[in-house]
């Protein structure tokens, strides 16, 4: 195999000049830090979450930083809302190159024997199902392009139970499964599929774990880098998935979890 003659530049390694890429759950939190570093990078970016006004708010800030943005909103819990923001992405930027299948719901607390079946299937039907729904509707923009990758918002609760999160745990770890499922299947077709598995970082999701010390304490104390962690630890990853510093990477899961892992 032939190495490439000519230098790559650090901006074509990890630039986005020119891609277009769909965020979901980028009204907040790592989704919101994410649609920002990619825009920095020169990504044209569609900002998406439920609410109209926070989408646009998120997406404004991105344009007065001197960045392209348009704000769709979606629930990705409703395919007609996904068939919708998939189809005004392409019309508006002529096609797909990054999908961060980010958005994801906890609705329960407490023991799995406790979580009734509407929590189940809700929790199913946005941490796995919508993400599979996505990424099935970008897929054909993507194979026709030849290129595309799809970055999952999974977490380490994918891979150890997190305690009180079992149900939310399972969905995880079924993400990670059709990371590795769509990686296998697309490959072919140029499309690149991958998973980001957080620890605790400090947002709104996690606020319960990290509201109350002494819970923040059992979670984090023990660990190499004994603190949570914070959206702009996370963002780079999804920057480095996205950009061709990643072309030979597929079906992984990156970890950025202060040492959770070892
Ligand atoms: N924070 C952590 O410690 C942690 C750890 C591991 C993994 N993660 C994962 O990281 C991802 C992002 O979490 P975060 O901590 O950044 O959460 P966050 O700050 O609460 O943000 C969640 C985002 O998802 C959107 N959203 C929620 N339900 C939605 C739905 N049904 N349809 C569309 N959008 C929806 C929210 O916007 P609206 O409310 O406006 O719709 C918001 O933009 C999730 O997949 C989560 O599982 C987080």
């Amino acid at each position: 195999m032939e190495e490439p003659s000519v230098p790559i530049s650090e901006r074509q390694l990890f630039g986005l000049d020119g891609k277009v890429a769909l965020v979901t759950g980028a009204s907040k939190g790592i989704g919101e830090e994410i649609a920002r570093l990619y825009a920095r990078f020169g990504a044209r970016v569609v900002v998406s979450s439920r609410r109209q006004s926070s989408v646009e708010l998120v997406a404004a800030g991105i344009r007065k930083a001197g960045g392209e943005a348009t704000g769709i909103a979606a629930h990705i819990g409703d395919s007609d809302q996904l068939r919708h923001l998939v189809d005004r992405t392409v019309a508006l930027y002529g096609g797909i190159d990054i999908l961060v299948n980010n958005a994801a719901t906890n609705p329960v607390f407490g023991p799995a024997v406790d979580c009734s079946s509407v929590a189940f299937d809700k929790i199913m039907q946005v941490n796995v199902k919508a993400a599979f729904e996505l990424a099935k509707m970008v897929f054909p923009v993507m194979k026709k392009q030849g290129r595309g990758s799809i970055i999952m918002m999974s977490s380490i609760a994918g891979q150890t139970p997190d305690p009180g999160l079992g149900i939310y745990s399972v969905s995880k770890a079924a993400l990670n499964m059709l990371t590795k499922v769509l990686a296998r299947e697309w490959g072919p077709d140029g499309i690149r599929v991958n998973a980001i598995c957080p620890g605790l970082i400090k947002t709104k999701f996690s606020q319960a774990l990290w509201d109350d010390e002494a819970i923040l304490g059992r979670f984090v104390n023990h660990l190499p880098i004994p603190r949570m962690g914070s959206v702009e630890e996370i963002s780079p990853l999804a920057l480095f998935l996205a950009s061709e510093a990643s072309s030979y990477c597929t079906g992984s899961f990156f970890y950025a979890d202060g040492g959770t892992n070892i």
